[in-house]
């Protein structure tokens, strides 16, 4: 930390709130004014050995880990539910594979694409003996199949919408425009298949990739550790599942601070989730 670090006027009002406040904070301020600086020098005046930074951000937590005070824990979301999910299956470290749910959706989709081959023939072979029948409807690109398939189990992963459910998958596809060459009716069940599966590749084989660090800790109810204190940087990156994992970090006294640009958000994520933390 530059010894030259001066308080700014904003920055004393936080440290005030943190000394003498109570409950829990949000800063909103753009990249560049001082959010993440703020957040360690809040480290510093925090007297707890129960306090957790994080972030969405492995390069920050990284960083941080080394300009953090000793009794503080510096570590990312995925880190922290990857940790639970190894406690709950008794190993010392799950292999991460990243192309997880890749192989399941492009396996999925090829099957799906290769069933509507067969019907889209069977409709050709009865059209061309049946002349005023329908044309045959074209079949969807099978990468287009691979695509949809993909984006709907990882955002239903990270988003923690129930995939048996058609109506909140309708609602995730709408709010991520996410293109649908198939009909979610037909293939809600492979969606849900995929994300079975891929619990049961957790449980037996021990091989999980980054979604599952933060959604199999809410499918499977897991419990992290308490800490009196969580600082939270770059918070507009959070997600719904990375949401509910840290707030099962908490109790009636844990306070926590999150601070944030809503402007440079990811993904979209923040849009609905950062209105709903400020209520
Ligand atoms: N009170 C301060 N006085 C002088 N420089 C500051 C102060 N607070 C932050 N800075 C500097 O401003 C720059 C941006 O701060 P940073 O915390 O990285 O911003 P953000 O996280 O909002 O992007 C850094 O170089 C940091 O050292
Ligand atoms: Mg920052």
């Amino acid at each position: 930390m530059p010894e030259t670090f001066i308080v700014s006027y904003y920055q004393q009002i936080i440290f005030d709130w943190i000394l003498n406040g109570q409950g829990n904070g949000i800063i909103n301020a753009v990249a560049g004014s001082g959010k993440t600086t703020t957040l360690v020098h809040a480290a510093t005046r925090i007297q707890s050995d129960k306090l957790l930074f994080t972030s969405f951000n492995t390069h920050i937590v990284d960083e941080l880990r080394l300009r953090l005070p000793h009794n503080s824990t510096c570590k990312t979301i995925h880190s922290i539910g990857n940790s639970c999910i190894n406690r709950k299956l008794k190993v010392s470290k799950c292999t991460v594979k990243d192309s997880k749910y890749k192989s399941l959706c492009n396996a999925a989709a090829k099957q799906i694409h290769n069933n509507l081959l067969i019907e889209f023939e069977n409709k050709l072979a009865i059209w061309g003996t049946t002349p005023d029948g329908d044309l045959p409807d074209d079949v969807p690109k099978l990468e287009l199949i691979k695509e949809q398939l993909n984006s709907i189990v990882s955002l239903s992963q990270l988003t923690l919408t129930e995939a048996s459910d058609i109506s909140q998958l309708r609602e995730l596809i709408s709010h991520y425009t996410i293109d649908c060459p198939i009909n979610i009716e037909d293939i809600v069940n492979d969606v849900e298949a995929i994300l079975h599966e891929g619990e049961r590749i957790a449980l037996e084989e021990n091989v999980i990739d980054y979604n599952d660090m933060v959604w199999l800790p809410y499918k499977w109810k897991l419990l992290p550790e308490i800490y009196n204190w969580i600082l939270v940087d770059e918070a507009q990156d959070l997600n719904r599942a990375q949401l509910h994992l840290l707030l099962k970090m908490v109790n009636e006294e844990t306070r926590m601070l999150f601070v944030g640009d809503p402007n440079q958000a990811i993904y979209g994520f923040a849009g609905a989730d950062w209105k709903k933390r400020r209520n």
